[in-house]
């Protein structure tokens, strides 16, 4: 356990304001910031950071709790890791002994071991036995200062090459297999993952090597093969250059599909050039693109399959809220090959020119309609309108409204009286299912079912307003404990909380939200963070209290018929004359 004046002194020197702000476009509102939640798709904030208690919650899907669950949470890590990246960022050293950080040190393990394994392939493909790989990359047209600045290298078409090296520098084969290098044959034995491939590191944003792509010069077997998901890498929430596009000065970040266009974009000066990885793209991609830049470039692939890929990133940041840009590649299946046959300053004016999210969207839908025919214009036409209908600002509606009715020699205003008209229905149904969210969220969905709240919500409620009290004013802690204890809560989710809180009065060690999520998981201090957003206003007076214990009390002594069922003689007894007396 680590010790109270250690955490009280990381609470002190880790403003949750600036914490956050670090990551979430926060705005302040009254006390409290609000801002859209990173933990979920949402258009309207319900995100709020409260710097008095040093909390965050969110209302629209229950995440929340101190700064330690914030950075466990948006960073993915154990409570442990992120105490010691919050210990590090406020310059305190970090206590040594006692914790259980086996996990912690597997990871730091499969990051050393993939820094070895990233040396190793790119020894190996300077080398002369690497021939193959660097002639290959050459004539690909990267220069030696690019394969260094990537660190890119070659896999030896050994079955054990990477193998034999690494174990040399002493990692163990079940290290290598979590580190995802080694593969365990159904016999038993192990091979590495990469063989005959060109290798691209992928370094996450703190420097570290989490994984690796890996393409196939010839033979059998997929073009591109990437890690699987470790302990130190999450597909989905990782991108290829984001190490170096992250401190480019650009305002904006382009999104390429691959891993040489990247490479050759980066190469032609186009730094701010990031790629998911073997994946479409996924919404925390996304986030963290609009967490780096105000605005993203799609340059996917011309194919088909490319022009998809972009439809889907254009609805993906337009849920989140990012703002994006498509550019087209003309005569050159995709941003490297252009750059190949055109230079780049040629790329620059496409960069420059290219169009809005609604373009695309509006041309790609001419494409599906034959304009040159009646009918095809009026099919167009009407779904053109549900389109405008989305966009919320009416004078950039009136740029595309304006521009299409001339382009299709149509008039404008039958067209602006549907749109409108689309709006105030939308409106209208919007309103209606509104109301219907509130009588839900009143049932707490999002928090996470706990059938033994619904069941018993009054008493639930009351017990968590007792844990709110109790977090606000310790020194009632006395008061409580005397008339109501752990055991008589109603549901097991608030006991377990009540106790935690409980015991550290008594053990008298700080309650600070900082020092409970040591003990309390990531749905625990979402709850807690929930009571305390409540009670900003409540007084917790001495009347106020007893009336939550006489509520839960009282909850407590009204048995349900399966449980008086349940009940043997005796205690049913009990519980007849202890009704009989409250008569009285
Ligand atoms: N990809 C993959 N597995 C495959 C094919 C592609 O994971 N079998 C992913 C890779 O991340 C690749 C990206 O999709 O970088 C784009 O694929 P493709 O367009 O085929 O890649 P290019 O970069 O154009 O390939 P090449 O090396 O031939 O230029
Ligand atoms: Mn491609």
């Amino acid at each position: 356990m680590l010790s109270e004046q250690f955490i009280l002194e990381l609470k002190a020197r880790s403003d949750i304001e600036q914490i956050i702000g670090a990551y979430v476009n926060v705005k302040r509102r009254g006390r409290n910031l609000v801002g859209l939640c990173p933990f979920h798709s949402e258009k309207t904030p319900s995100f709020t950071v409260y710097p008095d208690s040093q909390s965050f919650y969110c209302f629209g899907c229950g995440a929340g709790g101190d700064v330690v669950t914030f950075v466990r949470r948006i960073e993915n890590l154990d409570y442990i890791e992120a105490v010691k990246l919050l210990a590090q960022r406020a310059g305190i050293p970090m206590p040594e002994d006692g914790y259980d950080d086996s996990f912690a040190r597997l990871k730091t393990r499969i990051l050393e071991i993939n820094r070895e394994t990233a040396r190793f392939y790119h020894a190996h493909l300077i080398s002369p036995a690497g021939k193959k790989g660097l002639d290959y990359l050459r004539e690909r047209g990267l220069s030696d200062k690019t394969i260094r600045r990537f660190g890119l290298g070659y896999a030896p078409e050994d079955w054990d090459a990477a193998i034999r090296h690494l174990r040399e520098k002493g990692f163990r084969l079940e290290e290598l297999a979590a580190a995802a290098v080694a593969v365990k044959s159904a016999r038993g034995s192990y091979y590495d993952q990469f063989r005959g491939r060109v290798i691209f590191p992928i370094i996450d944003i703190r420097g570290n090597v989490v994984a690796f792509g890996g393409r196939l010069l010839d033979g059998r077997g997929p073009k591109y093969l990437n890690s699987p998901d470790t302990p130190v890498f999450k597909k989905s929430r990782n991108l290829f250059a984001l190490n170096f596009a992250k401190s480019s000065k650009e305002p904006a970040l382009i999104l390429a599909e691959g891993y040489m266009d990247v490479v050759a974009l980066h190469q032609a000066g186009f730094v701010n050039a990031v790629a998911t990885l073997g994946t479409s793209l996924t919404t925390e991609q996304a986030r963290m693109i609009c967490q780096y830049a105000q605005e993203v470039v799609v340059a996917y692939d011309a194919d088909g399959a490319g022009q998809k890929a972009t439809n889907r990133a254009i609805n993906l940041f337009g849920e989140i809220g990012g703002r994006v840009r498509v550019l087209k590649v003309h005569d050159a299946k995709d941003p490297d090959e252009f750059i190949k046959k055109f230079g780049a300053a040629r790329f620059r004016l496409l960069l420059e020119g290219a169009g809005s999210a609604m373009d695309f969207a509006i041309g790609r839908l001419r494409q599906k309609y034959d304009l040159e025919s009646a009918d095809g214009k009026v099919a167009f036409l009407k779904e053109f309108a549900r389109f405008m209908a989305d966009i919320r600002n009416p004078i950039e509606r009136d740029v595309y409204v304006t521009r299409t009715a001339e382009e299709l020699r149509v008039s404008k205003e039958p067209l602006t009286a549907q749109i409108d008209y689309i709006i105030r229905q939308r409106a209208k149904n919007a309103e209606k299912k509104q109301a219907g969210d509130l009588t839900v969220f009143a049932s707490d969905p999002k928090r996470g079912r706990d059938p033994q709240r619904e069941a018993h919500l009054k008493e639930a409620l009351a017990e968590e307003r007792l844990i709110g009290i109790l977090l606000k004013n310790p020194d009632y802690h006395r008061f409580i404990l005397e008339r109501i204890r752990p055991e008589d809560f109603l549901t097991d989710f608030n006991r377990e909380i009540f106790q935690v809180i409980c015991q550290r009065l008594e053990q008298n060690r700080p309650i600070e939200l900082i020092a409970l999520s040591e003990q309390l998981d990531e749905r625990q201090m979402g709850k807690v963070a929930g009571i305390l957003a409540d009670a900003v206003s409540s007084k917790a007076t001495q009347k106020e209290t007893l009336d939550y214990i006489d509520a839960v009390l009282a909850g407590r002594r009204k048995k349900t018929p399966e449980e008086l069922k349940q009940m043997g003689r005796e205690e049913l007894e009990e519980y007849v004359a202890d009704l009989a007396a409250k008569k009285k």
